[in-house]
């Protein structure tokens, strides 16, 4: 097998704040059948600690960014997972990234330390003989790795780095460069420079071999300043090594058959039951299609425009149940909503695994309106579950649903409902389309066959991934 350390900050199923963590956990699996073994560099969050308290120390890095850092070697869910213990930047209450929605000031050196020795490894492997041949790292948190390995000298191993959001772009102050120990001499706008400071993510998209994204659509959208958010010269100036591959989802956890109510493709009568049994849960009755979402709350899901577009939708018989977290103000707008719409509305603020499975297997629509999305992941439940997606046409949901226009659904090949701009009058026409299928069984029931039947599983990216770090190898 061939070696391939990922690095990155979060992991399904240790950590997870989206749909980053998912990818993270489940691309070792996906490799495996590719010929690559594939270990997980991420951090030992407190909650993590006693978990590994006796997993094998397989790497000691006394200095690290002002205390030592240790990491342990262990199994999860079948992925090889190196846990780096640094209590000093990792034992903490709060979340991976910030406590009581403050980010961690000290972040530049957290994620340094997980990049540091992620390019330490590289260079000089575990204590059990394990040395990678390829480093792939993901995001900001990542993007000194690539970035540290090229700095030290000449180097046997080849560098990926994966933008799963470039709107996270691991921005710290210039005088920090010598507290990251980062070359003076790069500090310019064609290497570390950026916007008078320094961004790991921009490093790590100097120094990699090659860049990608998580769908080809969004490596597109990169070169358009509205969605590069100011990277969109480097992504174009090195458009020849970047790739957008896909996501895909876990179809062992995401499946229809597996659930309270199991379906199938050649058996969906029983999403009805599904359905009922959601309805039940928030006391639902509704006639027409039933929506859900289930989302980080934030301005890039586009769920402020549900208040707008949801009085017309209700009207017309539609239905929504809601789970999601994160921007307090929209939290408030959503209970609202289920205020104002008893009956027809349900909302849960909160994360919950269980009932978002439940969600997909009892709803008819999933809705999507991302302003941007570089993959997405909801929708490809949605597609699996039968769960139509209506989702704007951005990234990777416009790479992934098929627009039931009139040709489409000529052709039987519709899986969804697609609409552009991402703007209220767009997601409201949307959405009547959605209740006028809704209400033409037959036409309903090819679209929620052939959402069932589209591929949305690993094997396709994991070849793509295999291909591309066999590119690359060096010798
Ligand atoms: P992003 O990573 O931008 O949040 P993705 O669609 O790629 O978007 O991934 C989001 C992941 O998080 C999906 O697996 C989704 O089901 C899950 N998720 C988001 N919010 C919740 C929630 N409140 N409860 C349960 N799962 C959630
Ligand atoms: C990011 C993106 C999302 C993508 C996920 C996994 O969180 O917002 O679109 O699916 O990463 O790549």
């Amino acid at each position: 097998m061939k070696r391939v350390l990922s690095v990155a900050s979060e992991c399904v199923p240790l950590v997870k704040t989206g749909g980053l963590a998912d990818v993270v956990g489940a691309l070792p699996g996906a490799l495996a059948g590719q010929g690559w073994e594939m270990r997980v560099l991420m951090p030992a969050y407190r909650g993590l600690r006693a978990r590994i308290a006796d997993w094998p120390e397989v790497f000691v890095e006394q200095d690290l960014f002002g205390g030592r850092g240790v990491v342990k070697a262990g199994e999860v869910d079948g992925v090889a997972m190196l846990l780096l213990e640094a209590p000093h930047l990792f034992d903490r209450d709060g979340g991976p990234y910030n406590s009581g929605g403050v980010d961690w000031p000290d972040n530049p050196q957290r994620f340094a330390a997980l990049s540091w020795v992620a390019a330490r490894i590289a260079r000089f492997g575990l204590g059990d003989g394990w040395r990678p041949q390829v480093l792939h790292a993901h995001d900001w948190q990542a993007g000194f790795a690539p970035a540290y390995l090229a700095y030290g000298g000449p180097r046997d191993v080849a560098t990926v780095i994966t933008i799963h959001n470039i709107a996270f772009q691991g921005w710290a102050p210039d005088w920090m460069l010598e507290t990251l120990r980062l070359p003076r001499h790069e500090f310019h706008p064609a290497a570390l420079e950026y916007y008078g400071g320094l961004s790991s993510l921009k490093a790590g998209m100097v120094t990699a071999d090659k860049i990608t994204t998580v769908s080809p659509s969004y490596a597109a959208e990169l070169m358009r300043p509205e969605f590069g958010l100011g990277l969109q010269g480097l992504i174009e100036a090195r458009a020849a090594d970047v790739a957008g591959i896909l996501n895909g989802v876990d179809e062992t956890v995401w499946n229809p058959e597996v659930e309270d109510t199991p379906y199938s493709l050649k058996k969906p009568g029983r999403k009805a039951v599904a359905r009922a049994a959601l309805c039940a849960e928030y006391g639902l009755e509704v006639p027409g299609p039933l929506a859900i979402v289930v989302s980080r709350l934030t301005d890039q899901k586009g769920m402020d425009l549900l208040p707008e577009v949801l009085p017309d939708f209700i009207a017309a018989g539609g239905g929504l149940v809601l789970l999601g977290s994160g921007d307090k103000a929209l939290e408030a707008a959503m209970l609202a909503l289920a205020n104002r719409f008893p009956g027809r509305v349900g909302v849960t603020i909160g994360y919950d695994e269980g009932l978002s499975h439940r969600m997909f297997a009892g709803g008819d629509a999933v809705l999507v309106p991302s302003r941007f999305e570089p993959c997405g992941l909801t929708q490809m439940y949605g597609l699996r579950y039968g769960t139509v997606p209506v989702v704007a046409a951005v990234g990777g949901l416009a790479d992934t649903v098929i627009h039931a226009n009139p040709a489409a659904l000529a052709q039987g090949v519709a899986t969804g409902l697609t609409f552009q701009p991402t703007d209220a009058p767009a997601f409201a026409e949307a959405l009547r389309r959605l209740v006028a299928l809704h209400a033409a069984p037959k036409t309903w029931a090819q679209i929620v066959k052939r959402a069932m039947a589209q591929p949305v599983g690993w094997e396709a990216s994991a070849a793509a991934y295999a291909a591309l770090y066999d590119g690359i190898l060096r010798a």
